[in-house]
């Protein structure tokens, strides 16, 4: 059954129905966003999550965010629609595809400023279904384009949570796992619970029982181990942002991983949509990486692990570079060796620019 991560309920004057991720596995809940602030902090605190998934609850923020603009001219309205997006595009820094999502809704906006204002609304809730319902297509075909890379019998290792909760409701690096079960393929995945919020074991772990795969739940420091032991022939990651280069980033510890399997002869897959590259960026090292409180690393869920005072570091992502990257996957096929040419090659036309 595929998960309902995100969904936009009623017309224009309607509202955001989406599972509240920090709830999970224990929980499964919905919690509804009437309005731009409470859109911008479910994206804040992770109750909706992973880089496609915000790049939707972006779009439909933008829905919820003219809801109270009370203005007749298109004119005026646009200036105040600048408003909506550079606020919601505060919440994280991160994944691409929130300002991939955002820069769309303004230029459908654009595209229909000689409409009405009423009109122009339409428009935007239509651009924001349209983004959820491709989002699904796109993911399926992410599937299909990456299943071969699965042989039957292998062993897989994956970081954080690219599955349908961090979609519309298939996944990127998941969903060649769904694909590769269908095809009737037998694997057994490890995933990392990934510290310090735990999308592996918490979304992951729930997302991979509930679809009937056989999953492994590891602590992050364990990869190695598992890798040395043979237990996994490759791993299969998401991706938040890729640069130009193909550098990409992905959620913190994942570059730790890909030395891991570098070291060990292990392909390093990743599998994200076209959304999330930013060809404005050269390489890596340009990617803005968030930072996040202390408190989720001192005290983990509730208690705390560590003595007051303390000085932490939080990086909520880091940056594979693209030579220890086997192939990135994607909707339009598949880049092997991510270079500048070889992304080029692929995605052609499909480029797009954030800024
Ligand atoms: O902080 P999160 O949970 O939003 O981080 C998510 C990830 O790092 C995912 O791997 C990435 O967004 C790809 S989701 C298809």
């Amino acid at each position: 059954m595929p998960l309902p991560t995100i969904e936009w309920e009623g017309d224009i004057n309607g509202r955001i129905r989406l599972i509240d991720q920090t709830l999970l596995p224990t929980e499964l809940k919905f919690v509804y966003c009437e309005d731009l602030k409470s859109i911008w902090h479910a994206i804040k605190t992770l109750m909706v999550r992973g880089a496609p998934a915000i790049g939707i609850a972006g779009a439909m923020g933008v829905v919820l965010g003219i809801k109270e603009i009370q203005v007749k001219d298109a004119d005026t309205f646009l200036k105040e629609l600048k408003h909506v997006t550079t606020y919601l595009g505060s919440s994280r820094p991160t994944a691409v595809n929130l300002f991939w999502g955002l820069a769309r809704m303004e230029r459908v906006a654009q595209e229909n400023k000689n409409k009405s204002v009423q009109e122009i609304k339409e428009a935007l809730l239509q651009e924001a279904l349209k983004i959820q319902n491709e989002d699904k297509v796109i993911c399926r075909q992410i599937g299909e384009n990456g299943a071969d890379f699965i042989k039957d019998g292998s062993g897989i290792l994956t970081h954080c949570n690219a599955g349908g909760l961090a979609t519309a409701d298939y996944g990127t690096a998941l969903a060649v796992l769904f694909k590769a079960k269908e095809q009737g393929k037998h694997i057994k995945v490890y995933a990392d619970e990934t510290r310090p919020l735990l999308q592996g074991s918490r979304l992951t772990a729930w997302e991979l029982m509930h679809a009937g795969i056989d999953v492994t739940l590891i602590c992050d420091n364990m990869a190695a181990h598992v890798m040395k032991l043979r237990k996994v022939q490759c791993v299969i990651v998401g991706a938040d942002r890729i640069a130009a280069n193909g550098d990409t980033a992905n959620k913190i510890g994942t570059y730790s991983v890909s030395i891991m399997a570098k070291e060990h002869g292990i392909p390093f897959y990743v599998a994200a949509p076209v959304s999330t590259f930013d060809l404005s960026i050269k390489s890596g090292n340009d990617i803005p990486i968030e930072e996040r409180s202390p408190e989720e690393v001192t005290h983990g869920f509730g208690k705390r692990t560590a003595p007051e005072g303390v000085n932490v570091f939080n990086p909520a992502f880091d940056v594979t570079p693209a030579k220890n990257i086997t192939a990135i996957i994607t909707e339009k096929g598949v880049i092997k060796h991510p270079s500048i040419e070889n992304i080029q090659r692929l995605l052609g036309k499909h480029i797009h620019r954030t800024t």
